[in-house]
C-alpha cells in the first residue's frame, strides 16, 4: 500500500519532471488565490461607464465573476489575460452585444453615465451606437466605402441632406486615417480594400455616427505589424475625441497605447492600474505571472 502510493508519487514527480517548465509553472498559479477584491485602481473619479458587481453567465457557466470597474471620460483602457479569462464576454456586455447570445445572461449594475444599459425601455440600437464596436476580424458591409460609413447616420437621421452625409463621410475617413486612400474610390466595394484599410473602414463606419464610447475587441490581430500601427496610432488620436475600451492579447500594444490596464485571469478582474504600474511594478502575483509570461 505504501510502497504503491511511493510509486505513485514517484511517478507523478517523473511527469512533472518530463514536462514543460511552462506547465509546471501553470499549476503552481493555480494555487494562487484570487485577491478578495480586484486590487490596484478599478476606481476613477470621472467615470463614462460604471460598472457594479458584474456577473456573466452563458447558460449555468459563469464566465464573469462579480467585476466592478470605472472606465474614465476619454481614456484609453486594456484588457488583458489569457485566452478565455472573459474578456470578449466582459467588452461585450458594455453595448449589449452579449444579448444576440440566447443562452447568455448579464447581471449587475451598469451605467454609461447616469443611463442604465439594462434598463428594458432601453433602445439597444442607439446604445451600440453610444457605444460602438470594432470587432478582430474587419467585417466590412458587402457595400462602397461610402454606403459603409453613411450607414449608421443614414439609420439614426443624423443627415437630411446629401452635403451634410458627405461631410460626415469625409470627417469619419479623415478621423479613420483613411480619407486620402478612399477619396477617389468612394463607390467601390469595401471589401476591395487591404486588411488594414478595412479596419479603419470599420473605425470610421464605428465614429460616424459620434459615439462616446468605442470598444475594440483584438481590432489588430488580424493585421500585419505596419497596418497594426496605423490602428495603435489611430487610437492615439482617437482618445482626444472618445473613451476606448481594448481588448488585446498583445500586452506590447498594451504598454503602447492605453492609460490604464485590467488584467482579467478565470473571469475574475485582478488587477487594474495606471499601465506602466501594471508592466512595472504589477501589484498583485497573478498579474506579474501573466505579464512575465509564465502562461499565457
Ligand atoms: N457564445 C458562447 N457560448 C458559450 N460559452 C461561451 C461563449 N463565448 C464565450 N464563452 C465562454 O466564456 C468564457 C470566456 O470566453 P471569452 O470571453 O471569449 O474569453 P477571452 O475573450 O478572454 O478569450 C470561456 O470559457 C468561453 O468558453
Ligand atoms: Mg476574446
Amino acid at each position: 500500500m505504501d510502497t504503491a502510493r511511493e510509486l505513485d508519487n514517484r511517478n507523478r514527480a517523473d511527469d512533472d519532471a518530463a514536462k514543460p517548465l511552462i506547465d509546471v509553472e501553470e499549476r503552481s498559479m493555480q494555487d494562487t488565490p484570487y485577491p478578495e477584491k480586484t486590487v490596484g485602481k478599478p476606481f476613477v473619479d470621472a467615470p463614462k461607464m460604471k460598472l457594479r458587481h458584474v456577473n456573466v453567465f452563458y447558460a449555468d457557466n459563469q464566465a464573469i465573476h462579480d467585476v466592478s470597474l470605472d472606465i474614465g471620460k476619454n481614456e484609453v483602457i486594456s484588457l488583458i489575460g489569457p485566452s478565455g479569462c472573459g474578456k470578449s464576454t466582459f467588452l461585450r456586455s458594455l453595448n449589449r452585444m452579449n444579448d444576440t447570445i440566447d443562452i447568455c445572461r448579464v447581471k449587475g449594475e451598469l451605467h454609461l453615465d447616469d443611463q442604465d444599459l439594462y434598463d428594458p425601455k432601453l433602445d439597444v440600437v442607439e446604445l451600440r451606437a453610444r457605444v460602438g464596436m470594432v470587432f478582430q476580424k474587419p467585417n466590412p458591409f458587402p457595400k462602397s466605402i461610402y454606403d459603409n460609413v453613411a450607414y449608421g447616420p443614414r439609420l439614426h437621421g443624423l443627415a437630411d441632406k446629401k452635403y451634410d452625409l458627405d461631410e460626415i463621410v469625409e470627417n469619419s475617413l479623415r478621423k479613420a486615417g483613411l480619407w486620402t486612400e478612399v477619396k477617389d474610390r468612394l463607390h467601390s466595394p469595401g471589401t476591395g480594400l487591404s486588411g488594414g484599410q478595412q479596419q479603419r473602414l470599420c473605425i470610421a463606419r464605428t465614429i460616424a455616427v459620434s459615439p462616446e464610447v468605442v470598444l475594440m475587441d483584438e481590432p489588430c490581430s488580424a493585421l500585419d505589424p505596419i497596418a497594426t500601427a496605423k490602428i495603435e496610432e489611430l487610437i492615439d488620436e482617437l482618445s482626444e475625441s472618445y473613451t476606448i475600451a481594448i481588448v488585446t492579447h498583445s500586452m506590447q500594444q498594451a504598454a503602447r497605447v492605453s492609460h490604464r490596464t485590467a488584467y482579467f485571469h478565470l473571469g475574475r478582474l485582478i488587477e487594474v492600474n495606471d499601465t506602466e504600474t501594471v508592466f512595472t511594478k504589477p501589484e498583485h502575483e497573478l498579474t506579474e505571472a501573466y505579464i512575465t509570461g509564465r502562461f499565457g
